[in-house]
């Protein structure tokens, strides 16, 4: 077999998996999907190929970039995976709920400041404002939710295992419930990040842009990217992995 049917071939059986799987199994693969703007959390579960041409993105422009990844060291990458769900949880929480926190009211004034000075010019600044406030107010809830519900059942199921005993029923019932709320709670996030993407024009900054323009929508950039790789953790790793868990316990019956 010539050298360019291998890689053919190879790219053939790589653009099959699924989008969430590269991130899963190598972290890195990430900011390769977020320069091309490709979802990997909300709409990852489908195949490669599906974004690509979704995207109009060429197979040989994408593939030696992903392969390039996927050849280097991905010791760093399984760290995640290999976490118990206790200390990812924590991870979370101390990582990423605490940067949206943060992030929040630095960003709010900002585009506070921003609609102010530009909005005459720039109407579409008023709708990103209102977006935002949304996003955030979504977003405090569901974090509020996942830290005094979701994550402390998953503890309760951890600890369950340690001690070999079987999990009674919450008053959830099973875990996939509250997962299944909070993945809703993900999906909408997610739309509401596309569109502030889409009313910022992919946060293309206009010609006459002041320094704290420039600053917000680089900032509301830099919230999209966390938000992306937070929603990840918990989706594909996190909660499949408690899932399995809870069911695993509840075998033992
Ligand atoms: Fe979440």
């Amino acid at each position: 077999m010539y050298k360019d049917e291998i890689t053919n071939n190879i790219n053939k059986n790589l653009t099959e998996k699924k989008v969430k799987e590269f991130v899963v199994e190598n972290f890195k693969t990430a900011k390769l999907f977020e320069k091309y703007g490709i979802d990997y959390c909300c709409n990852g579960n489908r195949p490669l190929k599906d974004s690509l041409s979704e995207k109009n993105i060429e197979v040989d422009t994408f593939m030696p970039e992903l392969e390039k990844i996927l050849v280097g060291n991905n010791n760093e990458d399984q760290i995640f995976s290999s976490m118990d769900l206790v200390t990812l949880s924590q991870y979370i929480v101390n990582t990423h709920h605490k940067y949206v926190k943060e992030a929040i009211p630095v960003i709010g004034a900002h585009l506070d400041k921003v609609v102010n000075a530009h909005s005459k010019n720039h109407p579409e600044l008023n709708n990103i404002k209102h977006e935002f406030s949304v996003l955030s107010a979504d977003m405090l809830a569901h974090m509020d939710k996942e830290e005094k519900i979701l994550f402390p059942l998953i503890k309760y199921l951890v600890e369950s295992k340690k001690y070999g005993e079987t999990p009674k029923s919450s008053g959830y019932g099973t875990v996939k419930n509250p997962i299944k709320k909070m993945e809703q709670e993900h999906q909408s996030a997610g739309s509401e990040l596309e569109i502030i993407r889409n009313l910022s024009n992919g946060f293309k900054l206009p010609d006459d842009a002041c320094t704290t323009y420039t600053v917000t929508y680089k900032e509301l950039e830099e919230f999209e990217k966390d938000l992306f790789k937070h929603i990840h953790l918990e989706n594909n790793i996190l909660f499949p992995k408690a899932i399995e868990l809870e069911n695993e316990l509840t075998n033992l019956k």
